[in-house]
């Protein structure tokens, strides 16, 4: 059945899921690999689908596939697709383009972390709500981690306590992530990284 989103909502949901799973090996993009019998983009998009703040939902799907997304989406929320590009960036560039008016609250979540729950998403809008420009959700780092030189010799062990490990959902007030999309300079791997490089906290 088909998920109605909650049209009074502040939220909406950006999901990049257009990379071409090369890390992962053969195969096809990452996002229409199957966990559990369903695509990984499937789960991510139930999961916001399920956040009662959400009010709108973009997926940047591999552009070959836009119309096979829209319709692998269509059965469980209404969704908007667009076509994603060749870095991670450009994708969520292309999604925050096609953002309908109203919500404040803009979530970057990517798709191949399909397991986050809509807690989590209640959780970070929330903090952005109370205030925060920017907002992300860490893990401690559990492993040892080695500083190593370009010989692979190791230099050092570095001192984890002060190390997190990034997740998504990422939250940001909308003003400050059209900004810092548009005036992104290189590429980075991540949405806060752009939000921090314009001095936000
Ligand atoms: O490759 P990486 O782990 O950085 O991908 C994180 C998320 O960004 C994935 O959901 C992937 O589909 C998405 N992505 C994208 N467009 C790209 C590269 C990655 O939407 N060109």
């Amino acid at each position: 059945m088909t998920a109605q989103l909650n049209p009074r909502g502040d939220v909406a949901v950006l999901v990049p899921a257009a990379g071409a799973g090369v890390r992962l090996g053969g195969g096809g993009p990452k996002a229409l690999r199957h966990l559990g019998g369903e695509p990984m983009l499937v789960h991510a998009v139930r999961r916001v689908a399920a956040a009662p703040s959400v009010s709108a939902i973009v997926v940047a799907a591999p552009p070959s596939e836009v119309d096979a997304v829209r319709s692998l989406l269509a059965p469980l929320a209404p969704v908007i697709v667009v076509a994603g590009g060749a870095e991670r960036q450009e994708s969520v560039a292309a999604a925050l383009a096609a953002v309908p008016e109203g919500p404040d609250i803009i979530l970057v979540h990517d798709a191949a972390r399909a397991l986050a729950p809509p807690s989590l998403v209640e959780s970070v809008a929330a903090a952005v709500r109370a205030g925060s420009a920017a907002v992300i959700p860490v893990l401690p780092v559990v492993d040892t981690v080695k500083e190593v030189g370009a010989d692979e010799v190791v230099l050092g062990t570095v001192d984890r306590s002060a190390l997190r490990a990034v997740q998504t959902p990422q939250g940001f007030r909308r003003s400050v992530l059209a900004a810092a999309h548009a005036s992104a300079a290189d590429s980075l791997t991540d949405d806060a990284g752009l939000v921090e490089k314009q001095g936000y906290r």
